[in-house]
């Protein structure tokens, strides 16, 4: 498992990333997508399990699911669930919102 930390504060992050917008964010060499409601992020892979079309220009529905915005399948961002849809459900990642910064751990 490998830690990445976003930012330098818990205040630069939350100002740095605004609440449900979704976020491109490279870890290395993998990219992933992030998305902030409150103080709590969730961090999701960012290519849909369905065909691979990027979910960064998907949809947040206010009952927590991202759409594709290539067939429409949706996604519950806190478990990864697919809720419509037959495929995958989506990679999440755990994190955390520390005085340091964003942690993020990837598999
Ligand atoms: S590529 Fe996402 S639903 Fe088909």
């Amino acid at each position: 498992m490998k830690t990445f930390t976003l930012g330098t504060s818990k205040s630069q992050v939350l100002e740095m990333i605004p609440e449900r917008s979704i976020h491109k964010i490279h870890l290395d060499e993998k990219v992933i997508a992030l998305v902030r409601l409150g103080e709590i992020f969730y961090a999701f892979q960012a290519d849909c399990p369905h065909r691979g079309t990027s979910l960064i220009e998907g949809t947040l529905t206010n009952r927590g699911e991202i759409i594709c915005p290539l067939h429409k399948y949706r996604f519950e961002i806190k478990s990864g669930k697919v809720k419509v849809g037959s495929c995958g459900d989506l990679e999440i990642y755990q994190n955390e919102l520390t005085e340091v910064g964003l942690k993020i751990w990837l598999p």
